[in-house]
């Protein structure tokens, strides 16, 4: 496994479905646990306190995937840039950017499949903009940014360092950063050696996450949120990322 698997068709709808099915086609089941979905919206609203920050702010969404999260971010914010590894999930992104909608199949059971259109979230958004990229070698010229948001991107990178260390010049003094992780770690993504926490020697991952972000960020708050993937009518992911905000410090 590795990150290719974000290019296969079957994730492709997997992760349409996680961002911009409608909560009867996630979770046809009235007792599931229904409070976990909608989270790329939830990981923006829960996350930004835009009121803290300046006006017509410039947002950056990295592993945006599909794109549900940059455009609650557009919303918000006056331009916003999704990167996401995945020139599939990129090419999703797009189409939705620009036609509005994209037509894709569900799983129900075994080889039987549901077609569904996914729509563009309504309403007015500032400019935006997807591009395939790497969270480990992000291109020069991005510029900065008032709010960053990485959700559950740390446990999919090679060295998750590489990419803590570029946000101190992504993250603008004073701007947002948002972590969401499930610290789903795994050899196949990222070599023990690279963890940030999660094993006897280093201890809880928001603990390794804090001595990394610290020098340049205030943890400005921690909190848990749950999500859904579906892979199909009868067998669900239910997990629970920890999310935390940061504030880029002035100094340093
Ligand atoms: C677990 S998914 C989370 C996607 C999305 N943020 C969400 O919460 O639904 C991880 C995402 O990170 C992307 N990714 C993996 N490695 C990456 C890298 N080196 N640079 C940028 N994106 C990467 C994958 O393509 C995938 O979209």
């Amino acid at each position: 496994m590795s990150r290719d698997v974000y290019e296969s068709d079957e994730i492709l709808q997997q992760y349409l479905l996680f961002h911009y099915g409608k909560p009867e086609e996630q979770l046809p089941w009235s007792f599931g646990p229904a409070g976990a979905l909608d989270f790329p919206r939830r990981c923006v609203t829960e996350g930004f306190l835009p009121d803290r920050l300046p006006g017509r702010s410039r947002a950056l969404d990295i592993g945006c995937a599909v794109g549900a999260s940059s455009f609650a971010m557009a919303e918000i914010f006056g331009e916003t840039i999704g990167i996401d590894y995945s020139d599939t999930f990129i090419m999703a992104a797009r189409t939705l950017a620009r036609e509005g909608q994209i037509t894709y199949s569900f799983r129900e059971t075994g080889q039987l499949t549901k077609s569904i259109v996914a729509h563009r979230p309504e309403g007015p958004h500032g400019r935006i903009q997807f591009e395939q990229g790497d969270a480990e070698r992000l291109r020069t010229g991005l510029g900065s940014f008032d709010a960053v948001l990485a959700a559950n991107l740390l446990c999919r990178l090679a060295n998750p360092r590489n990419f803590l260390e570029r946000l101190v010049e992504l993250v603008r003094p004073g701007g947002q950063l948002v972590i969401t992780t499930p610290n789903t770690w795994l050899e196949s993504f990222t070599a023990p050696a690279y963890w940030l926490g999660g094993t006897p020697e280093t201890g809880e991952p928001l603990e390794a996450l804090t001595a990394e972000l610290d020098p340049h960020f205030e943890r400005d708050a921690v909190w848990d949120m749950p999500f859904l993937i579906r892979e199909h009518r009868r067998k669900y992911q239910w997990s629970v990322a920890q999310a935390s905000r940061w504030i880029r410090r002035s100094e340093g």
